[in-house]
């Protein structure tokens, strides 16, 4: 088959290699998926990179990417063979394992293939994974909010935009922040009932002006030190911060314990690879009926072909796009 790997770690334009790689065959409890889209998260380039110092490989030779979707060719031993010919969106496929979706082929636990609904694209599987359960974990953790008002802290971002799209779907009010007008777009189009400029307007002001003075219950949060004190500022008493990123790669965030203990605050840290195995059925179930009702529509900022991983990669990086990188591995 044809893949993309990497054998050390390091800038994508020196590591990536792109060219034949022998096929998989799937193991126990195992499907192999023919991949018709990867995608790109920055999991895969900082794991790629050997951001934060972690130039360790955890296998001699690697094929990136934890997302994609395709189609099941083959069922493993203890799998339903009913199983095979049916189309699916992949989660965590590199995760503890040497090969992810940058290939032709992908073998994967059963449970990590999802059943992709009719008449969903295979762009659409490919943009959930990372993106969707971070997303689901922040939101649901704590149980429902239907009529709650949220603040999703970059809601121009592949989790942000993924967190409107299921609070909408959920039943939420939507605040979001955005630093520039193609962000802005894709959030008020996601579906943000308030769509603020963090770096133009007074982000505090504008969600109190929105809530009547009465603040948001939940924060979902990429940047959490730095937006402490601004999501403090905003949160009702017994509010809820769900943190997924830093921000900072040796964010070392400090708070005085007492007004945080007076608000009553909530801080949840997420990290989708640690999320319990039920936690991951829900968020797959959830996702699947927000897709069924036409409701969960991730938006795309560009696609790649599989020898140009590298410019996907060095994309992904530029934090310049707005939307998931997509790789069409099958055309
Ligand atoms: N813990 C987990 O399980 C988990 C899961 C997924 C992702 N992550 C991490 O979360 C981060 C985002 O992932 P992603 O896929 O959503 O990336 P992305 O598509 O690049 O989006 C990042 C977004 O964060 C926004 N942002 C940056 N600083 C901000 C700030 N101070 N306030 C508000 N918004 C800010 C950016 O907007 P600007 O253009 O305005 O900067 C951008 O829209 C990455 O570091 C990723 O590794 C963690």
């Amino acid at each position: 088959m044809k893949a993309v790997w990497y054998e050390k770690k390091g800038p994508a334009a020196a590591v990536l290699r792109h060219g034949d790689f022998p096929d998989p065959e799937p193991g126990p409890g195992e499907v192999r998926v023919k991949v018709h889209v990867s995608a790109v998260n920055p999991t895969d380039t900082k794991a790629r990179g050997g951001w934060g110092g972690n130039v360790e490989m955890a296998f001699a030779r690697i094929i990136p990417h934890q997302d994609g979707s395709g189609v099941i060719d083959r069922a493993g031993p203890g799998v339903s063979p009913a199983r095979v010919g049916e189309a699916v969106w992949l989660y965590e496929a590199q995760l503890g394992r040497a090969s992810g979706t940058a290939a032709e082929y992908v073998c994967v636990p059963s449970e990590n293939a999802v059943r992709l609904p009719d008449g969903v694209s295979f762009e659409t599987g490919a943009c959930l994974g990372v993106p969707a359960m971070t997303a689901h974990r922040c939101l649901f953790q704590d149980g429902g909010i239907q009529g709650q008002t949220v603040l999703v802290a970059g809601g121009g971002g592949a989790v942000g935009h993924a967190a409107i799209l299921l609070a909408k779907w959920a039943g939420a009010r939507v605040v979001t922040t955005v630093s520039r007008a193609e962000q802005e777009e894709t959030a008020r189009a996601a579906g943000a009932d308030l769509v603020v400029n963090r770096k133009s307007e007074d982000v505090a002001a504008r969600v109190k002006e929105f809530t009547r003075g009465a603040g948001v219950d939940r924060v979902i949060e990429v940047a959490f030190e730095a937006n402490l004190d601004l999501n403090r500022a905003v949160l009702k008493p017994n509010g809820v911060i769900s943190t997924y990123s830093s921000g900072l790669p040796d964010s070392a965030p400090r708070f005085v314990f007492s007004p945080v203990m007076r608000q009553g605050l909530t801080m949840h840290f997420v990290l989708v690879y640690v999320m319990p195995r039920e936690a991951h059925w829900a968020a797959a179930r959830e996702v699947n009926a927000a897709l069924e009702a036409g409701r969960y529509r991730p938006h795309v900022a560009r696609v790649f072909a599989l020898q140009e991983t590298v410019a996907a990669h060095e994309a992904q990086e530029s934090g310049n796009t707005v939307g998931k990188i997509l790789i069409a591995v099958a055309r």
